[in-house]
């Protein structure tokens, strides 16, 4: 059987394959609990502790201030969580934008029924926050400010240093969302000068449901899960050691092979970007042209729906839609109506995402698909 060519990669990755390597002795051979005092606790320890220098590596933090989670959703539900609680006396308001992913927004909209109140800033056109809007919005009880690094849909990257300057003039704690950015372009905190930052592994070749959570000493945002001791107190629960292994491993690969993958992925993106545009009318791009991630494309054709081209090409492209036609309605992504990308646009929207195993004839290949699907339905609309 021949697969569909994948062009999803912010969806999800597959496996690295260094990372498989690294995880095999732990799932047949190192089954210890690291909490163990014996001797099978001492190679799973050394493994988590080992996987945590590495994901610092790509962070630049000390390996002590990070710890593992189960995603990009938890790592982010326990930043915001547990910082506003933990500066409660000091205020109730939180700033993010209308952009975020789900495991930030709806993290915010819960948290209003516990008395917390959120500013949800508009973004430009092509999806930047704006650092003066930030500004704007800080009130005298503004404790925290979460603002992704990247966006999932559109790709378009945030000036996350310039709001940090903005949050610190003010003392305000800034978390970012660097489920999609990690692994491709470069994701220091020094840089960022984030006090918080949220990882996710499957987005870098590393497996579903493992993650992790960066802060900054001194702060201490409350415990998110309650129990034993594990990860020095910060997270209850034994450690996915097989998963942190693997997500150590991904970071070190990816932090090594960075600037290459970069230029692997924006020529292959570029070469998409270029061919679709050659061959098809009316066809426009979403998000920042340049501020924008190396492997992400999002493009709207008029006249389609974007369901009815994904299940034209599906058998033969794998990539995903940015808004969902049904019957009598069309539901249109929250990225895309935040950038108010106008409604005969929107409905026509396939996000494509390249990643490191894609090749350049895949997406000659890619090109000639879509743009085929493209002209039947508009052809059958006529
Ligand atoms: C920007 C962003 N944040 C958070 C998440 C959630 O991460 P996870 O799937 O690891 O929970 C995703 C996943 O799609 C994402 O793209």
């Amino acid at each position: 059987m021949i697969k569909p060519i994948y062009l999803d990669y912010n969806g999800t990755t597959p496996h690295a394959p260094e990372v498989v390597a690294a995880m095999r002795p732990f799932l047949e051979v190192e089954f210890g609990n690291p909490s163990s005092s014996h001797w099978y606790g001492i190679t799973p320890k050394q493994a988590v502790e080992s996987a945590r220098k590495q994901v610092a590596g790509i962070l630049n933090c000390r390996p002590q201030e990070l710890f593992f989670t189960s995603g990009g959703t938890e790592s982010n539900n326990h930043a915001i969580t547990g910082t506003l609680r933990a500066l409660r006396a000091r205020g109730n308001h939180i700033i993010t934008s209308a952009f975020e992913h789900p495991a930030v927004l709806e993290v915010c909209r819960f948290l209003e029924k516990d008395g917390f109140e959120t500013t949800f800033l508009p973004v430009t056109a092509d999806g930047l926050v704006e650092p003066a809007e930030v500004e704007k919005a800080i009130r005298p009880t503004t404790i925290m400010i979460t603002i992704m690094h990247a966006n999932n849909e559109v790709g378009t990257i945030q000036p996350i240093a310039h709001i940090s300057r903005i949050a610190k003039e003010h003392r305000i704690v800034l978390h970012t969302d660097a489920a999609q950015s990690v692994g491709k372009i470069p994701t220091d905190v020094q840089d960022l000068d984030v006090d918080l930052l949220s990882v996710a592994g499957h987005k870098v070749y590393a497996p579903k449901g493992i993650g992790a959570l960066y802060v900054r000493p001194p702060l201490k945002p409350e415990k998110f899960c309650h129990g034993a001791g594990q990860e020095r107190g910060w997270r209850a629960g034994t450690e996915n050691v097989l998963e942190i292994v693997g997500l150590g491993k991904a970071c070190e690969v990816a932090a090594r092979d960075l600037q290459r993958n970069m230029v692997h992925m924006q020529r292959l993106r570029d070469q998409l970007q270029e061919g679709l545009f050659a061959k098809l009318s009316d066809a426009r791009l979403n998000g920042h042209s340049v501020k924008r991630l190396p492997n992400t494309l999002s493009l709207s054709f008029k006249r389609v729906e974007a369901n009815r081209i994904l299940e034209e090409i599906g058998l033969e492209v794998a990539a995903s839609a940015g808004a969902a036609c049904h019957s009598d309605t069309v539901e249109i992504s929250h990225v895309l109506e935040a950038m108010k990308v106008p409604r005969e646009w929107a409905k026509g929207t396939l996000r494509f995402s390249v990643g490191r195993m894609n090749t350049a004839e895949e997406i000659d290949r890619a090109i000639e698909i879509v743009t085929r699907a493209v002209k039947k339905l508009r052809k059958e609309k006529q």
